[in-house]
């Protein structure tokens, strides 16, 4: 699969001090993170710990408050002048969110398309290619992602599984250089969770950088470079999968695995 190319050497995505509040709640307290260009981070942590917003901080989608954020050696939303920064035009931001793909736990699919169309729709539209380009390149996705007899289906036609996989498809479409997924099998029917993480996996062995926000622990283990644990709006730890999740140094690490990883009681 043909997967971004990235202008640098350097980090994909590197957070430095990422603070944001919504009103006079704060919800990342100075988040630091960086992902190598080509590495699988997967980011766990408990319900509320900030990890959509810091996705969502990744591609703009929430103005961060303070502290630095680059992807590809390009800071997001601002640019750099002196000491001082300065907002992005909206068409520059929009730009630099084209290069991120990004998959949410609901598919958001156009219901009134079919599968290929709704994997057209984006580099049409917004890249501008001609619609033999991009019915090419999206029949080529949908077969990668093991829906090629399912081109002309509406979203209603498919399974949750098979919905999400054309999600996937679509960012793809886009030609981008990371892909961001927020729990994206965590809407999923539990048979139809490791067709879509299959599908991850594969993307990860293409070298696709990727940032995944999952419960799944068996995915991050073997997928994952690092696991990043998130606590109360900041990284509490990090490294690589084996140590994180088998040997944590923090007991909030360990407490929050303990409570994820035990079997969940029968009801009496
Ligand atoms: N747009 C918003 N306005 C106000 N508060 C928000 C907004 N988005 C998120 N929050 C709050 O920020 C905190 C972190 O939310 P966030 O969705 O990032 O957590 P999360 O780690 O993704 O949780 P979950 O595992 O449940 O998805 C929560 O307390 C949430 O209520
Ligand atoms: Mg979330």
């Amino acid at each position: 699969m043909d997967v971004g190319i990235p202008s640098t050497a350097g980090p994909m995505v590197k957070a430095e001090g990422v603070h944001k509040r919504f009103g006079r709640h704060e919800v990342l307290k100075g988040v630091n993170l960086e992902v190598a260009t080509g590495e699988v981070c997967c980011v766990i942590g408990p319900s509320g710990s900030g990890k959509s917003t810091f996705l969502r901080c990744i591609n703009h989608l929430e103005k961060i408050d303070n502290g630095r954020l680059w992807v590809d050696g390009q800071l997001v939303g601002y640019v750099q002048r002196g000491e001082k920064l300065y907002e992005r035009k909206p068409r520059d931001v929009a730009a630099q969110r084209r290069e991120i793909g990004m998959v949410f736990q609901q598919f958001n699919l156009f219901p009134h398309m079919t599968a290929l169309e709704n994997v057209m729709e984006a580099p049409v539209r917004v890249r501008r290619e001609t619609r033999a380009t991009a019915r090419e390149h999206g029949v080529r996705l949908l077969d990668r992602v093991g829906l090629a007899s399912h081109l002309d289906k509406y979203p209603t036609q498919l399974s949750g599984g098979q919905q999400q996989r054309v999600a996937i498809a679509r960012a793809l479409a886009m030609r981008p250089k990371l892909m961001l997924f927020d729990e994206p099998t965590s809407a999923l029917d539990p048979e139809l969770v490791g067709e879509v993480l299959d599908v991850m996996r594969q993307l990860a062995l293409d070298g696709m950088t990727m940032v995944v926000v999952t419960h799944e622990m068996g995915f991050a283990r073997d997928v994952g470079d690092t696991v990043v644990f998130m606590d109360d709006g900041a990284v509490i730890e990090s490294g690589n999968p084996q140590d994180v999740l088998a040997n944590p140094r923090h007991e909030r690490t360990r407490a929050f695995l303990q409570r994820v990883l035990s079997p969940t009681p029968k009801p009496s």
